[in-house]
């Protein structure tokens, strides 16, 4: 494409002058004869801008300063007769490219100084070109990247869900041997999200209360567990066995990422308050809040649900029960919501 050069003088003559011998350079020469005229017409096919100093309304300085405002980075070089330092000074201070001295008496140098300049604005051509097509490329690859990220959450998500169904569903087979504990582990679950309905907890922590509930017992699913179908008082060889529950059921859910949090609350889902529950006899101070709402629910259900080994308490008696244990085992608050509104709810439910 031809070089383009814009010019503005006031003064016709020279304004002429200068455009014959641009055009006989071979440079496409649009000519203006003031500042403002310069700033209208300005656009980016412009390779050279050259300026006179001395202009009515906007002069050169001006003019340059204004298309240092709109940043146009096209080089612009003063054209002037005057040639005082005070102006070098000014026109440097403002980013002017080069001076052109009126009258032209030497051709090759005004020449040189065209081509320089038409060089740098080719120059900061290639860097735009070169910055776009680098800003193009970044968000390309970060789309890609956003695109693989939602594939690898979508296929992570997928083997989640995957791996619980699974884990339900053996869960499901192990309770379903045992008919009275049938259903506890969805009972569990259930009246666990119904404490945190009158909790203030996030959308997260729902999860997690969920899940840790969904599998506070999976460790009985290892263990041999005929002594709790037998009749009659377990041995205290028996109760060790059943008491190691919590732990290898942690242990189970240990190798799965999606599971860290809840691995601790399966773990800890028979401690109490005051120490004196298993496996680790930690206090109130380390049991949260979600293992304390399990803990109540778990015993609540554990009483209400027939077990061979235990007479089966109503609704009245295990609340009675709970409240009992307030504070040794259980949480005081947690204990109010579930009896005064979780337990009224579900029995007006079975009516
Ligand atoms: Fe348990």
């Amino acid at each position: 494409m031809q070089t383009k050069i814009l010019i503005a003088d006031d003064d016709n003559a020279v304004r002429t002058t200068v455009e014959n011998i641009l055009t006989m350079f071979g440079y496409a020469v649009v000519g203006v004869c003031s500042g403002r005229d310069v700033l209208t017409t300005v656009n980016d096919e412009y390779d050279v801008i050259i300026l006179d100093i001395n202009m009515p309304d906007l002069d050169g300085f001006e003019t340059l300063d204004r298309l240092n405002q709109q940043n146009i980075d096209i080089p612009v070089l003063f054209l002037t007769g005057a040639g005082s330092i005070d102006y070098a000074v000014k026109a440097i201070n403002l980013g002017a490219y080069d001076f052109l001295t009126k009258p032209i008496d030497d051709l090759d140098l005004f020449n040189i100084k065209i081509k320089r300049a038409v060089e740098k604005r080719t120059y900061i051509r290639q860097e735009h070109l070169y910055k776009k097509t680098l800003e193009r490329e970044v968000q390309k690859k970060t789309r890609e990247l956003a695109e693989q990220n939602i594939i690898l959450e979508r296929y992570s998500e997928h083997l989640e869900h995957s791996t619980v169904r699974l884990m339900s569903s053996l869960q499901a087979a192990m309770e379903e041997k045992d008919e009275y504990t049938a259903g506890h582990t969805c009972r569990v679950t259930d009246l666990s999200m119904r404490i945190a309905d009158y909790v203030d907890i996030s959308a997260e922590d729902r999860l997690v209360l969920r899940r840790a509930a969904q599998f506070h017992d999976i460790g009985k699913l290892v263990i041999d567990l005929s002594c709790i179908q037998k009749s009659g008082k377990l041995t205290p060889e028996e109760w060790e066995l059943i008491k190691k529950h919590p732990e290898v059921g942690a242990k189970i859910v240990e190798p799965l990422r999606f599971m860290e949090r809840k691995s601790l609350i399966i773990r800890h889902h028979h401690e109490r308050l005051d120490g004196k529950g298993y496996p680790d006899g930690i206090g109130e101070n380390e049991i949260d809040l979600l293992t304390r709402i399990i803990t109540i629910v778990d015993s609540y259900d554990a009483m209400t649900s027939r077990r061979n080994y235990r007479r089966n308490f109503s609704a009245v008696q295990a609340v009675a029960e709970l409240r009992q244990c307030t504070g040794r085992q259980f949480d005081a608050e947690l204990v109010d919501i579930f009896t005064a509104d979780v337990v009224p709810e579900l029995v007006t439910s079975f009516q």
